[in-house]
């Protein structure tokens, strides 16, 4: 980080001077950290329009030019030349593994895939009917309750520990939470087979037959989870690390993640895009089309094209290019190519792509109208895809929070306000009111 440059404020006459610091790659940040103590003004902008929370070093966005990259590694690249698990071994330690790190780390995931037979009561708490998120909030909040011997955020072994528990018992909770809702027995991990595969079998198994998992199927899903392991300072990893900054403990801090993960303009989008084809194929499909197009540039219908637009890619989002790939394969795999839906996801992409509405606003289809796609067409219901996304997630979640708590600079986050509400006033007694 260098500080050549320097920035000028100037307010109510006065002149205040500012470091300018440069990162690796990107925009440079003015440091106005003393901003309030030199002038007694504060900075606006909410949404973080304009504001690095953080130093990271972890991935890098360039929305211009529709570039990810994990650790300086192109999202292409790591999509095509590694696999998920060697994903999480990047995003956590900085470097992906050789082979025999790999086989350390990976047979670690593998012995923590198991559950505390404890937990698995939890779930009989919920009713049957709870989305799968609500169900995910309150689990992985509570397994602070379960391992508390991993707690100590201060204590590098706890937080490893804490880590791998995470990335191992993530597809177990999340399948046990379908599997609940379906009131079907929970299927134990199956620690021969691999991440992704073990999780389909966790989720599509049950105890009355063998269920081999479709190695098609496997790769597409194990596709997902790098392409949403991590995406810098976005909503739900500015909540983990929010929360972190208090010293709450690892688990509570992915709970309060997975909790802003849910909302419909983040982590929630996959699922409500599957709605909304839905709601389109209901009201008559591919020739409803144009009716819905108008009412998405109504701005008065408050109808948005979900799966479209995103706060920092103005381009193309680079893994849309790749899940558009798996969605083809899949939908080709399982015969689905001709399918009402997925011709209507299809016919939709393709108007959006030219319509001046969508264009003009640099609206591309985002990663989740496809990975809802190729979700809905592998057999996973419709409100389990933020769960997936939970599930993929966690990884750059616990990376950002192991950032975090390393940074001798990390402070408690506490944003300020400008306040609009009344000035000083008396309270009378409630009869003169
Ligand atoms: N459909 C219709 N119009 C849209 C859409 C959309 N999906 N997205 C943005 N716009 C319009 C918006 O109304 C505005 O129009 P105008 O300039 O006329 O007022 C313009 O495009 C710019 O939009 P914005 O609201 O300034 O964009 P933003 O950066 O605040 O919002 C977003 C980004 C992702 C919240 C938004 O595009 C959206 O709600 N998309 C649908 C939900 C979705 O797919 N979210 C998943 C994001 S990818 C997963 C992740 O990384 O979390």
């Amino acid at each position: 980080m260098t500080t050549q440059k320097n920035a000028t404020l100037s307010l109510d006459g006065q002149s205040y001077e500012f470091p300018v610091l440069s990162g690796t790659i990107g925009p440079d940040v003015i440091d106005i950290r003393s901003l309030y103590a030199k002038s007694g003004a504060f900075t606006f902008d909410p949404g973080f329009m304009s504001t690095a929370a953080c130093k990271s070093s972890i991935t890098y966005i360039d929305g211009d030019k529709g570039e990810l990259m994990y650790r300086g590694y192109p999202i292409e690249q790591l999509a095509k030349n590694a696999n998920f698990l060697e994903t999480c071994y990047l995003l956590k330690n900085g470097e992906l593994p050789n082979q025999a790190e790999y086989d350390v780390f990976e047979s670690t995931v593998r012995k923590h895939t198991m559950v505390h037979e404890q937990l698995t009561r939890l779930y009989q708490g919920f009713r049957r009917d709870a989305h799968p998120m609500a169900i995910l909030v309150g689990v992985v909040g509570a397994l602070s309750a379960y391992y508390q011997d991993s707690l100590d955020i201060n204590n590098p072994e706890h937080r490893m520990i804490a880590a791998i528990r995470l990335i191992a018992k993530m597809p177990t909770i999340v399948a046990m939470a379908y599997k609940y809702t379906q009131g079907q027995p929970f299927m134990f991990p199956r620690n021969d087979l691999n991440y992704a595969e073990n999780f389909l079998h966790m989720m599509f198994a049950t105890p009355c037959e063998e269920y081999k998992p479709n190695p098609v199927l496997a790769r597409a899903l194990d596709r997902i989870l790098i392409l949403h392991a991590d995406h810098e300072q976005n909503a739900s990893t500015s909540t983990v690390r929010l929360s972190g900054s208090s010293g709450a403990n690892p688990f509570a801090c992915i709970a309060a993640g997975i909790a802003c993960l849910w909302g419909p303009a983040h982590g929630g989008a996959n699922e409500a895009c599957l709605v909304m084809l839905d709601d389109i194929m209901k009201q008559g499909g591919v020739a409803k089309i144009g009716e819905f197009i108008d009412k998405v540039k109504d701005k008065n219908s408050g109808v948005k094209l979900m799966g479209f637009g995103h706060r920092v890619y103005k381009n193309y989002d680079p893994r849309a290019t790749l899940m558009r790939e798996t969605c083809h394969e899949v939908l080709n795999e399982l015969g689905l190519q001709d399918d009402p839906m997925f011709k209507l996801a299809m016919a939709l992409e393709k108007i959006a792509l030219e319509d001046e509405y969508f264009v003009s606003r640099k609206l591309y289809p985002n990663v989740d109208f496809y990975s809802g796609i190729v979700q809905k067409a592998m057999g996973i219901p419709v409100p389990l895809f933020t769960g997936i996304f939970a599930l993929a997630r966690t990884i750059g979640w616990i990376a950002q929070w192991h950032e975090m708590i390393g940074d001798p600079e990390q402070k408690i986050g506490r944003p300020r306000q400008l306040y609009t509400g009344a000035a000083q006033r008396d309270v009378k007694p409630i009869a003169q009111r």
